[in-house]
């Protein structure tokens, strides 16, 4: 699989009938089985691009193509989102097989794929657990493990850890890592928090500016699998520098353009 997105740009109209431009131009290939995050300020597109992505939102130009799939049968995304994570009435087994069942998968399929998501995302013993039942670490790892669970050809998150405390984030960003690494699954991830994407990601797209448009791409050369001291290391200090500068550089130019 091959993700192609090919000189996309959005507008919107406001309410007042003018019209905001929300991308412009935005081209950018994800590889089978790679990790792309994508940082930039608040408001330079990076929700918009993904639900571009995701089929949730059509591009004003430009379009999405997927190449080389695999096979017809897999969902081209599945997306995990930052709140908008789980059914309140269904257990996390029932949450993770929902899309199976969507797709008349037989019931003896969809709970040996919801075991083995289980003991991959490490819910082992709440598969019975209704999610307000689950702390909000728990929560994500059911919402990815549902994200995953139907093979996607590319998982999209937005910003799935953001609403969790510093240390939860810190060992969610741990975990799915060892998942990246375990699956081979293509990633598109958004986040704020440049740490994060350098931790997680092969590269970096840092977006920016008004209309959003993508300002570098930063490929992460960090040995994996990732483990936690690779925070502490030069490369790594190195590669929070240059994004940061890079992100800093058009949030100047933000001051700048009216
Ligand atoms: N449906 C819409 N109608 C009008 N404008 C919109 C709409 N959706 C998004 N926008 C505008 O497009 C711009 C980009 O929004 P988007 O949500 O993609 O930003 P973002 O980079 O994800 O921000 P954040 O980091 O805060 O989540 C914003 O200025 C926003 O106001
Ligand atoms: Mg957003």
């Amino acid at each position: 699989m091959k993700a192609v997105i090919n000189n996309i740009s959005k507008s919107f109209e406001n309410p007042d009938g003018t019209i905001f431009n929300a991308l412009r131009s935005i081209s950018l290939t994800i590889s089978e089985g790679e990790f792309v995050a994508v940082v930039g300020r608040s408001g330079c597109g990076k929700s918009t691009l993904l639900n571009i992505v995701a089929g949730l939102l059509s591009a004003t130009h430009g379009e999405v193509v997927f190449e080389d799939l695999a096979s017809d049968d897999r969902p081209l995304t599945s997306v995990v989102f930052q709140d908008l994570a789980l059914f309140p009435w269904r257990t996390v087994n029932k949450n993770i097989t929902y899309g199976l069942e969507e797709q008349k998968v037989s019931s003896g399929k969809q709970d040996q794929r919801a075991e083995e998501l289980i003991q991959l995302v490490g819910l082992e013993g709440f598969e019975a657990h209704y999610p307000h039942q689950l702390s909000g670490g728990m929560k994500q790892r059911a919402a990815i493990a549902r994200a995953l669970a139907v093979n996607p050809e590319l998982l999209l998150m937005d910003e799935p850890f953001s609403a969790l405390d510093a240390q939860i984030r810190m060992d969610m960003q741990i975990e799915l890592s060892r998942i990246y690494e375990t699956t081979g699954q293509s990633f598109l991830y958004i986040t704020h928090y440049i740490p994060e994407a350098v931790f997680l990601a092969d590269r970096v797209v840092v977006m920016g500016g008004r209309p959003g448009t993508i300002q570098s791409i930063v490929s992460i050369d960090l040995p994996r699998p990732r483990e936690e001291k690779v925070k502490v290391s030069p490369e790594f200090v190195e590669y929070l520098d240059r994004i940061w500068s890079e992100v800093r550089g058009k949030s100047q130019e933000f001051g700048a353009d009216p």
